[in-house]
């Protein structure tokens, strides 16, 4: 396994820890990687990078320390509404919520607030046994506001979504799993070698087929079955007339491993 560490020191390490794999970890341990803007700049920008290279397949999300990420700064949001309707940090959540590659959100502690916000707008989410899960804006005297009120209940349904955005009380990753939240709880110590094994898995696949498949299953949030339906249909025909599913289709008769090409 190579490992190149960019910009060490800096508020979000990125590295490859697997071919066709990047991992961005931020990097704020004494801020619990609360989202200053030059957090979130720094993330837009390796999400750039790693949508316009080819040679990455996937992307790992996780933080340095106890949290992943304990939400929006507070110290910062003390500015007031210009802080919350910055340009640079909706630019920097419009950038997560719809880089087109598969993201895994590693959550290997705190996901609070904007951090949970930040989870649910990633593709897959594990969580290390030790996690804890909330939108806890209710006891600044507001209510979650980058996402959180529109994606915690399609993902969990309403009456458990109301009761932590109207607590503020957290989960702990067990309960986050059965919840909807997450899809497998992991060891503290294996979250990162998991979250890798995950994305090599997913990285082997055909990028084409990545793509039409994450946007397919965001139209189920978005539209009605019948539209959601229409959407699969078409994207559907569309990879049929890739290079990498014909080469997929020889492949199995050939009883080998497929070389994707992402045409
Ligand atoms: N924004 C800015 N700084 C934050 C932060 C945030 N969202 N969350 C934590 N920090 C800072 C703390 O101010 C503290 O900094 P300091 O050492 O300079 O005082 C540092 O991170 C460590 O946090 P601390 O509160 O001392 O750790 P703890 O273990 O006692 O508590 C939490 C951990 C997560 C329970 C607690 O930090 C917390 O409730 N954070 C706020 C979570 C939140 O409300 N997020 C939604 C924001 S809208």
């Amino acid at each position: 396994m190579t490992s190149t560490t960019v910009g060490n020191g800096s508020v979000l390490l990125i590295s490859t820890p697997s071919p066709g794999v990047v991992l961005l970890r931020m990097n704020r341990p004494e801020k619990l990687n609360a989202l200053s803007l030059e957090l979130l700049g720094a993330l837009q920008s390796a999400l750039a990078s790693a949508e316009r290279d080819d040679s990455v397949r996937c992307v790992i999300l996780t933080g340095t320390g106890r949290a992943f990420c304990a939400g929006a700064d507070i110290a910062d949001m003390s500015r007031g509404i210009a802080a919350y309707e910055d340009p640079e940090r909706i630019a920097a959540q419009t950038a997560v919520a719809t880089f087109p590659k598969p993201l895994i959100a590693a959550l290997n502690g705190y996901a609070l607030g904007g951090g949970l916000e930040l989870a649910m707008m990633c593709d897959i989410v594990i969580v290390a046994d030790n996690a804890r899960l909330g939108l806890p804006e209710i006891n600044l005297g507001a209510f979650p506001g980058d996402g959180g009120t529109q994606r915690l209940p399609r993902l969990t349904g309403k009456s458990v979504a109301m009761q932590m955005i109207l607590t503020g009380e957290a989960v702990d990753a067990h309960e986050a799993k059965r919840i909807g939240l997450a899809s497998e709880v992991v060891a503290a110590d294996e979250l990162m070698s998991r979250a890798i094994e995950l994305s090599s898995v997913i990285a082997a696949r055909s990028p084409q087929a990545l793509r039409r498949a994450k946007q397919a299953v965001l139209q189920a949030f978005e539209t009605p079955l019948s539209a959601g339906l229409a959407f699969e249909r078409t994207a559907t025909a569309a990879i049929f007339a890739t290079e990498d599913r014909t080469e997929a289709i020889r492949a199995f008769a050939e009883k080998r491993k497929p070389v994707f090409k992402g045409r």
